[in-house]
């Protein structure tokens, strides 16, 4: 029978089927395994279904010469050395389309989240310092209004113009930067430099690759209007998070609104979490239950089309 690993045990029965088919070894029933111990159980895998907090790394590839598939469940891939991957003849599957909704979804959550200040209300309350001489003030947590402000977007993927199409609905004007211009009806294109001035919300939507690290640092951060607030769904890193801490410490910046960080979870002393106008969630960006059930299935449909020696469906091409 053909040998599949899996890194961790997947919800909802997820890989009781494919169990039926293959003889599958389950890593870790707790989350994600220690990188030594999968090295230590991939000698003989022709499959492998990870998540995005595997590092997928020369190490472990050279611990597991009988690999034919990877499969993510996930779209983005910087966890994989693709290039080595590709260097072996290994294909990678990934999940793309499936979750630009999703996503797209919490990004707009947050933009409106950071704008009327949402996050900082609830701990307000929480906190008790709702009080009576102060239960409603003209000035109390007031944020920009969202209609009829500039979205800008970085990237123009299927997550970005989902962003776009719901910006529209709320009355934004929508200007973007793409690596190559696209065409995309109510989005005008502009090049970087003008998006980052030209936004009152700015929201990331390009992979993470060595160009895309580090594109947004202190120069960029001080190029956007002081009154703009930053969303990263995308990828940690992407964004120099020293230099939007302290951008954000210096009112050079009016808020961020991030799904994503360059070290997840992020260490307790972190600059973002102390931070003003901050709204910070756990990488949370696909995480409704049918776009989950639907990443899942796919990443089980590329993985058996690998094993077979099929085309997979969906197949990391850069
Ligand atoms: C989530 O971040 C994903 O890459 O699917």
């Amino acid at each position: 029978m053909t040998r599949v690993v899996a890194t961790q045990t997947l919800p909802w029965g997820a890989l009781d089927d494919l169990a039926n088919r293959v003889e599958l070894d389950v890593v870790s029933e707790t989350g994600a395994p220690d990188p030594e111990v999968l090295r230590g159980r991939v000698a003989e895998a022709e499959g492998l279904l990870c998540l995005l907090t595997d590092r997928i790394d020369t190490a472990l590839l050279d611990a597991a010469p009988a690999l034919r598939v990877i499969s993510t469940v996930s779209v983005g891939v910087d966890h994989i050395d693709v290039h080595t991957a590709r260097a072996r003849a290994i294909p990678v599957g990934h999940t793309p389309g499936v979750l630009a909704e999703t996503t797209a979804d919490l990004a707009f959550a947050l933009l409106l989240a950071a704008a009327r200040r949402v996050a900082e209300g609830d701990r307000l309350v929480r906190a008790g310092d709702w009080r009576p001489e102060r239960v409603w003030a003209p000035d109390m947590l007031v944020g920009p209004d969202v209609h009829g402000a500039t979205l800008g977007l970085i990237g123009l993927g299927a997550i970005a113009r989902a962003v776009a199409r719901r910006a529209r609905g709320f009355g934004m004007r929508v200007i973007a930067w793409n690596r190559t211009p696209r065409a995309v009806e109510g989005v005008e294109c502009h090049p970087f430099e003008t998006v980052l001035e030209g936004s009152d919300f700015l929201s990331v939507h390009v992979a993470r690759t060595a160009e895309t690290t580090g594109l947004i640092a202190a120069a960029e951060l001080a190029r956007m209007p002081r009154h703009a607030t930053l969303i990263n769904t995308a990828r940690g890193g992407i964004v120099d998070e020293d230099a939007l801490a302290a951008a954000l410490e210096a009112g050079h910046l009016a808020g961020a609104a991030l799904d994503v960080f360059d070290e997840e979870p992020m260490a307790p002393d972190h600059p973002l979490l102390a931070a003003p106008g901050t709204t910070l969630t756990p990488h949370i960006g696909s995480a409704s239950r049918a776009t989950r059930g639907r990443m899942i299935a796919l990443a089980i449909e590329n993985l058996e089309a690998g094993l077979r020696g099929d085309p997979l469906p969906h197949a990391v091409t850069d």
